[in-house]
């Protein structure tokens, strides 16, 4: 083979390139890449592949009776008591703010798909808080109840279905809202309880400051201090293991991919802005919020606020 420092063709010159390259994953990385650098790429230590290690060990297999037994656990009477528990769980907090009724997002759904869009600058006016009220309701909104027998007793329990799916209903993925500047709201930290259509106060404006400020890179990509709200979804990833083993992780992830766009429709009808933020700075957040960051987590956001063609909506 010729002396690779001879070489003059582009293609073959790429290739010497890219077998120089960093093997990690980093950006400066990515380009054509030989099959050496992917070998090498291949072997690095295990610290390095995490998340190829978390598709393979979360993987479902045919024949695996336990995961099958496992989720059928959630079909005798405690795991259909413990189901019908969802959205009921006590919130830690003593003061309940009533929602209105929501706003009405009466937009048709696809000129709501056409116009979405993320939208990062914002207005400093003020969400109405039926607006608040109407996303909240879009995102988990209770829009079924039925009473279900439980096997083997006479008893029945009562089962709430929300307007996004979740995996087995299990309903991983709770509300906390950011009140920053909702109309009547106090500024501070708030809870969605979805059975009422109320928020729970459950933190006072430092924490509500802390959590904004760390859920995004910079204020210049995303003029959070101009928003009006932040929705954090904050999952409680213990819930799906249960059933799902470590593979809930993945549908708790999907659970609040499925709430966003539901926010993202429900803000477009309503003619505010927001875009969706997982550049945030975890352990800040999860601090601010109160949660440990393992049995409950932030898993995503939302920052919402009124755009700034339409500063007059509410002033
Ligand atoms: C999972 C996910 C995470 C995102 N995180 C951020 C983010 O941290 N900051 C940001 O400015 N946009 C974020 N976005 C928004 C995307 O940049 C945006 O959806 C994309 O550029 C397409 O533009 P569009 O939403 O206007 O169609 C995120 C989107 C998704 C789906």
């Amino acid at each position: 083979m010729s002396d690779p420092e001879t070489w003059t063709d582009p293609f073959q010159r790429a290739i010497l390139a890219n077998s120089l390259i960093s093997v990690d994953r980093a950006f400066e990385s990515t380009g054509f890449r030989t099959a050496a650098t992917r070998y090498r790429a291949g072997t690095t230590s295990a610290q390095d592949q995490l998340a190829d290690l978390f598709l393979l060990n979360t993987g479902i297999e045919r024949h695996d009776h336990e995961a099958q037994a496992s989720v059928r656990g959630y079909f005798i009477d405690s795991g259909l008591t413990m189901l019908s528990h969802n959205g009921r769980e006590a919130i830690d907090a003593v003061v309940r703010v009533p929602l209105p009724d929501p706003s009405p997002l009466d937009a048709s759904l696809a000129d709501c798909l056409r116009r979405r869009r993320s939208r990062r600058r914002f207005s400093g006016g003020s969400v109405g808080r039926a607006d608040l009220s109407a996303l909240l309701w879009a995102a988990a909104g209770i829009t079924a109840r039925a009473r279900v027998e439980v096997p083997g007793s006479d008893d029945t329990v009562e089962m709430l279905w929300r307007t996004a799916p979740s995996p087995g209903g299990l309903y991983g993925v709770d509300l906390h809202v950011a009140a920053a500047n909702v109309e009547g709201l106090e500024r501070g930290l708030y809870r969605f309880d979805p059975r009422g259509g109320a928020l729970w106060l459950v933190d006072g404006e430092a924490a509500m400051e802390r959590a904004l400020e760390a859920c995004c890179f910079s204020e210049e990509m995303i003029s959070v201090s101009q928003a009006g709200a932040a929705l954090f979804l904050c999952g409680r990833p213990p819930k799906l293991y249960r059933k799902y083993g470590d593979r809930g992780l993945r549908y708790l992830f999907l659970e609040a991919g499925e709430i966003v766009q539901n926010v993202h429709l429900a803000v477009t009808a309503l003619g505010l802005g927001d875009v969706e933020t997982a550049g945030f700075y975890d352990q800040e957040v999860n601090e601010a919020l109160g949660l440990d960051g393992l049995t409950a987590t932030l898993v995503h956001t939302v920052v919402v606020g009124v755009l700034e063609e339409h500063r007059d909506r509410t002033e």
